[in-house]
């Protein structure tokens, strides 16, 4: 893959460097002995998964929370915690509910994408490469047809009608759903859809992680060309550089020029 920005833009080194500078001043006098031994530092080392190993454990730990985000870390951290106890059973898994709803209900980025953020910061050591792999995820997940998951063991028997979510906003990829299956959000119908999709991304992430971790990870997926034109000004170094997303623009904008 192409990265268009340097490392340096990537990671805004200047204004990091600035934050740590402050944060040392202040944190000077606080105890650091009370933090805590047992985390392992990370990367933490990646074991090969079988993805169909672990799609029903997603779909059904994202039922037991309602929680998308909760979900994905569940299946994916629970199956390496049962198989290799330490360092994957230390990660309080109950702290990705949160993620739920896109944070709390608020309809921001999907859980599932927030997960795979957060996993992909536990195995993977090059920070060009977690943004990249970050990216790939979202690109895929904007365009791909979902749900595809048949549960073993489904909550609600029925029919789910796919649908391609546009964005990793949870509040555009669900009312997408909606308007396409003609069911209500909030609705169980509507945590179906979503807890199967939950199975569908833990698959695509594993799949994701066990190529690149065995070296041979080929970066598909780009913005399309529309967004790519709008970046070629509007994007970071261009002549207008007011644009700071990795988001495909169109389901927001259209050409104002
Ligand atoms: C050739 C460079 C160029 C490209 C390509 C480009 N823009 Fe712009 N855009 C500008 C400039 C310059 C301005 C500010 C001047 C203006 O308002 O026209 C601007 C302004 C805007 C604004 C603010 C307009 C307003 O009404 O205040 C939006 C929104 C915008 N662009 C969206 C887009 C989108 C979406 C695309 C891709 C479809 C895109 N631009 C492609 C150069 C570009
Ligand atoms: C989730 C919706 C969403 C997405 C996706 C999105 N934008 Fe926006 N964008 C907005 C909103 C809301 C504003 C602020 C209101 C406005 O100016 O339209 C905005 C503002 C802008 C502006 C105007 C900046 C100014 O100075 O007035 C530009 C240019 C722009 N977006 C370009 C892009 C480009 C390029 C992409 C894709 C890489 C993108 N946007 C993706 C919602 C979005």
């Amino acid at each position: 893959m192409k990265m268009k920005l340097s490392r340096r833009e990537i990671l805004g080194v200047g204004s990091v460097a600035g934050c740590a500078a402050i944060g040392g001043s202040i944190l000077k006098g606080a105890n650091f002995a009370t933090a805590s031994p047992s985390a392992a530092a990370l990367p933490w080392s990646w074991k090969k998964i079988d993805p169909a190993e672990i799609q029903e454990r997603a779909y059904q730990s994202a039922w037991e929370k309602i929680g998308c985000m909760y979900g994905v870390c569940e299946a994916i951290l629970g199956t390496l915690a049962d198989r290799y106890g330490a360092p994957y059973n230390t990660f309080p898994v109950d702290a990705t509910v949160y993620g739920s709803g896109g944070i709390g209900g608020i309809g921001a980025v999907c859980g599932t994408i927030n997960a795979s953020g957060l996993l992909f910061n536990l195995f993977v050591k090059d920070q060009n490469d977690l943004f990249a792999l970050c990216s790939e995820m979202s690109l895929w997940y904007e365009k791909a047809s979902l749900p595809n998951y048949k549960p073993k063991k489904p909550k609600v028997d029925i029919q789910i009608a796919k649908s391609v979510a546009g964005s990793n906003l949870c509040h555009v990829s669900s009312t997408n759903w909606a308007n396409a299956s003609g069911y209500k959000v909030m609705t169980n119908e509507h945590f179906e859809r979503c807890n199967r999709l939950v199975a569908d991304v833990a698959v695509q992430l594993v799949t994701v992680l066990n190529q690149y971790t065995a070296g041979n990870m080929t970066f598909k997926e780009k913005l399309n060309d529309f967004s790519l034109q709008c970046l070629s000004c509007h994007g970071p170094g261009n002549s207008e550089a007011n644009v700071a997303a990795g988001m495909t623009c169109n389901p927001c904008h259209e050409n104002p020029h």
